[in-house]
C-alpha cells in the first residue's frame, strides 16, 4: 500500500518489500517476482531517496550488496576475500583483457601469455579451509569477506576429501563450485513436484501438511538450496557435485603455475573439470566449449581464463572485485524462434496485469521453453508483439526467457496489434494504468480472487484491523475451504464455530480466541477501517486525512461516487484536502467507481460499524457545526472554503435544513439563502466566516 504523499512511509515499504524479495531469492532460493519487477521496485526507492535524502534508512538496500549471511547459519570470514571476475562478451574483449596484462607486465605486444581455460559452471561457490591437511570450515561466498558456515552440510558431500595427504601446507582455502547436473536436477524437481502434489492433497483432505515444498526453477536454484539446509541429512540425500578451482589464503605456495595448482588439488582426491585445459587459442577454445554446451551433463554460462604463472598472478593483482589476470568469456545468449500461440495475462497478488508469452515449446539454452514474461503493455506495444506471430527468444542462462524481437514483422498474414485488456481476467473488474505509470492494475481488491489472500492479511494486520490469530497459513486454509473470500466473510466466521476448532492445528480454544478477535472489531475507527480497505496508495495517513475530512462512511461512500466526474464539486472539494493531491483522488475514486468493490464494501458494513474519530483537541467555534455554503466567494474558492471548515471539524452539507447551523452567504446567492432565513439559521458573510476559521484576511 504505497503513499504517494507520505515518502517515508512508500520508502517503509519499498525496503520491506525489496527485504522480502532479498530474502526470497538469496536465502529461500525461491524467487516470486521477475528481476525486472525486482529492478523497478529499487529504481522507485532509489528515486524517492534521490529526492528526500534525509529519509534514506542505513538498512536501505540501496545502501548494501545483497546476499546477505542467512539467518540460522553462523557467519564466517574468508582468510583471503573471495573475488568476482570480470565479464568479455566477444573476441574483441577478449583481447583488451589480454593487451592490458601484457602492459601491465611490460611484456611485449605479442609475448606468449599462456592460459588455463576452465568451464564456468553455474552453481555456487564455497570456500573450504583446511588445516593442518583435515578440512575443518567449510562456506558460501555470502558478499565476499564474510558467508555462511555450511561445514556440516558440505561434510555429506562425497566429493569432499576430509583430509589432505602430505604434504600439504599446514593451512589453505581452496575453492570450488558446488552444483547439480542436469539429469539430477530433473529427477530432483520431478521428486519435489511429487511431494508438493502430496502436499496439496493433504491440504485438501484436512491432514497434515508437512514441511513447505518448493520446487527449484533450474540446477542453481536447487543447488543453492540443497546447500542451505539447516538439516545437514537434507542436504545429505542431494545429489550435489564439487569441483575445485582456485585458491584462497596459503601458508606457502602450493604450485608455480595453476596448470600445476589443479593438478595438485587431483593429487589431494579433489576433482577438477575434465574439460580444463592449457590454451593457447583461447576463440577456438571457446567455440569449442559453445559446441559442446548442449551435451555437456550440467549447465555453463561460459569459459574462465586464468592466466597460468601464478607469479604473474601475483604481480597483476586485483582492481576492485575481480583479479587483472582471469576473465569470464561468456557465450551469446542462445535464441531460437518460435509461435506466439497467445498472450495470456496473469494477475500479480497486489492486482498488477502482467503479459505472458504462451509459446509452441522450443527448445533453447539447454531447456525447453513455453513461456516468456512480456513485462507490461507498453513492452508489447515497443516490440509490437502480436498473437501468432514468430518470435526470436533467448534464454542467457537465466531462469526467465525474453523476447528478443518479432521475426516476422513483414509478414502479411499478421493479427491485429494486441489490444491489452482494460478488464480483470481473474474477476472482471476494470483494470486502470495511472498516469505516469507502466503497470495496469485490477481495482477490484476487494473482491479480486487473484488478490483475496494478500487483501485479507493487509486488512487484518495489526495497523489495520488488528485481529489477531490469522496469519497467512490460516487464511490460506479459511479461503482454500471456502469460508473466507472477503472481508464481510470473516464476521461470519462465528457460525462455524465448531467446524474451525476441528481444523488440524486450531482447537476450541484457538478458534474461540479468533472469533473473540473479531467480534471486537464490529467496531472501528473510521481512518482504521479505511486503511484495512486496501486502497491503493490510503496508507494510514491519508486514511487519516479522509476520515476526517468525511467524519463518516456513508458521506465518504457519497461524495467518492460524486467524485467520479473531473470538476464536480465533490471532485474538487476532495482535491482540496491538504495532502491529497490527484493521483491519491484518482485511486480512491477508481476502488469507489467498481460496482464489485461497492458490493464488498456495503457486505462489510452490514458488519462492521466504523465510528468518526473523536473531535480533533482544542475546539473551535466550527468544530461539529453543519455549514452550507452559497453563492460565490470572493477571496478563496468554494472548494477551499469547504475543505477549511472541514478541517476544522465541520460538517459541509448542500442543503439547509433546521439542523443546519451556518449558512456561509457569497455573493449571487440563490434561494437557499432565503430558506436559511425563514429557518432561523445563522447567516454569516465571507468575511465572519474567514474569521470564524482563523484566515486572515489577504490570506
Ligand atoms: S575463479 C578470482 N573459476 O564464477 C577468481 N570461478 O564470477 C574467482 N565460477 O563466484 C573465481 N567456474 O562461482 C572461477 N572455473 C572457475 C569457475 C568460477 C565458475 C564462478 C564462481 C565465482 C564466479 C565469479
Amino acid at each position: 500500500m504505497s503513499d504517494a504523499q507520505d515518502p517515508a512511509a512508500e520508502i517503509a515499504a519499498l525496503i520491506a518489500e525489496i527485504q522480502r524479495h532479498d530474502l526470497l531469492y538469496y536465502e529461500r532460493d525461491a524467487p516470486e517476482i521477475e528481476d525486472a519487477d525486482y529492478d523497478a521496485l529499487m529504481r522507485r526507492l532509489r528515486a524517492l531517496e534521490a529526492a528526500h535524502p534525509e529519509l534514506v534508512q542505513p538498512d536501505s538496500p540501496t545502501q548494501r550488496v545483497p546476499g546477505r549471511v542467512a539467518e540460522g547459519f553462523a557467519k564466517s570470514r574468508h582468510l583471503a576475500p573471495m573475488l568476482s571476475l570480470d565479464n568479455a562478451f566477444d573476441e574483441a574483449d577478449f583481447h583488451d583483457f589480454t593487451a592490458r596484462i601484457r602492459r601491465f607486465l611490460n611484456l611485449a605486444e605479442d609475448a606468449p601469455l599462456g592460459f588455463v581455460a576452465e568451464p564456468k559452471i553455474d552453481g555456487l561457490s564455497v570456500n573450504l579451509l583446511y588445516e593442518g591437511g583435515r578440512f575443518v570450515k567449510g562456506a558460501t561466498r555470502g558478499d565476499g569477506l564474510e558467508g555462511e558456515d555450511i561445514t556440516a552440510n558440505l561434510q555429506t558431500l562425497k566429493d569432499l576429501p576430509r583430509e589432505l595427504p602430505a604434504p600439504c601446507p599446514a593451512r589453505i582455502e581452496i575453492r570450488g563450485e558446488v552444483f547439480m547436473e542436469r539429469a539430477d536436477f530433473e529427477a530432483f524437481r520431478a521428486e519435489q513436484q511429487a511431494a508438493l502434489a502430496a502436499r496439496e492433497a493433504r491440504k485438501a483432505a484436512g491432514g497434515k501438511l508437512g514441511p513447505a515444498v518448493t520446487i527449484p526453477v533450474n540446477a542453481r536454484n536447487a543447488a543453492a538450496g540443497s546447500l542451505r539446509q539447516l538439516d545437514a541429512t537434507v542436504t545429505a540425500r542431494r545429489p550435489l557435485k564439487l569441483l575445485a578451482y582456485a585458491m584462497g589464503e596459503a601458508s606457502e605456495a602450493p604450485a608455480a603455475t595453476h596448470w600445476e595448482w589443479l593438478e595438485r588439488l587431483q593429487s589431494w582426491g579433489f576433482s577438477v573439470n575434465p574439460l580444463s585445459r592449457r590454451v593457447t587459442d583461447p576463440a577456438g577454445f571457446q567455440a569449442e566449449m559453445a559446441q559442446a554446451r548442449p551435451g555437456l551433463g550440467y549447465d555453463i554460462d561460459g569459459v574462465v581464463y586464468k592466466l597460468d604463472r601464478l607469479d604473474w598472478q601475483q604481480r597483476l593483482g586485483f582492481v576492485g572485485r575481480a583479479p587483472r589476470w582471469a576473465i569470464a568469456w561468456k557465450f551469446a545468449a542462445e535464441q531460437a524462434v518460435t509461435r506466439l500461440i497467445r498472450i495470456e495475462i496473469q494477475v500479480g497478488r497486489t492486482g498488477a496485469l502482467t503479459p505472458r508469452a504462451v509459446m509452441e515449446p522450443v527448445f533453447v539454452g539447454g531447456v525447453t521453453v513455453t513461456h516468456a514474461s512480456l513485462h507490461n503493455e507498453d513492452e508489447i506495444a515497443r516490440k509490437d508483439i502480436r498473437e501468432g506471430d514468430l518470435l526470436r527468444i533467448q534464454r542467457a542462462g537465466d531462469v526467465i526467457p525474453q523476447v528478443v524481437a518479432v521475426a516476422n514483422p513483414a509478414d502479411a498474414e499478421r493479427g491485429p496489434p494486441f489490444a491489452f485488456p482494460t478488464t480483470c481476467p481473474a474477476c472482471g473488474s476494470h483494470a486502470v494504468r495511472p498516469e505516469g505509470e507502466v503497470v495496469r492494475r485490477c481495482t477490484g481488491g476487494l473482491t479480486c480472487p487473484a488478490q483475496t489472500v494478500e487483501r485479507l492479511k493487509h486488512f487484518v494486520s495489526r495497523r489495520a484491523m488488528d485481529i489477531d490469530g490469522l496469519g497467512e497459513e490460516r487464511i490460506l486454509t479459511l479461503h482454500g475451504l471456502g469460508w473466507l473470500a472477503s472481508p464481510a466473510d470473516l464476521f461470519r466466521l462465528k457460525h462455524r464455530a465448531e467446524a474451525l476448532a476441528g481444523l488440524e492445528g486450531w482447537g476450541g480454544v484457538s478458534a474461540g480466541k479468533l472469533l473473540a478477535a473479531i467480534e471486537a472489531r464490529r467496531r472501528v475507527p473510521l481512518d482504521r477501517f479505511l486503511f484495512a480497505l486496501g486502497i491503493r496508495r490510503i496508507g494510514e495517513q491519508n486514511a487519516r486525512l479522509l476520515a476526517r475530512h468525511y467524519r463518516d462512511m456513508a458521506s465518504l461512500r457519497a461524495r467518492m461516487i460524486e467524485a467520479r466526474i473531473i470538476g464536480s464539486e465533490a471532485r474538487e472539494a476532495l482535491g482540496s484536502i491538504q495532502g491529497i493531491g490527484p493521483a491519491i483522488a484518482a485511486e480512491l475514486v477508481e476502488f469507489f467507481a467498481e460496482p464489485r468493490n461497492l458490493d464488498t464494501l456495503d457486505a462489510l458494513l452490514a458488519e462492521v460499524t466504523p465510528e468518526p474519530l473523536p473531535e480533533a483537541a482544542g475546539e473551535g467555534p466550527l468544530s461539529g457545526k453543519a455549514v452550507v455554503f452559497t453563492g460565490t466567494l470572493e477571496s478563496l474558492s468554494r472548494a477551499e472554503a469547504e475543505a477549511r471548515a472541514e478541517a476544522l471539524g465541520a460538517r459541509v452539507t448542500k442543503s439547509v435544513s433546521k439542523k443546519t447551523d451556518y449558512m456561509v452567504v457569497g455573493t449571487d446567492a440563490g434561494s437557499k439563502a432565503a430558506k436559511a432565513a425563514g429557518l432561523g439559521v445563522a447567516v454569516l458573510t465571507e468575511a465572519e466566516f474567514r474569521a470564524m476559521a482563523g484566515l486572515q484576511i489577504g490570506s
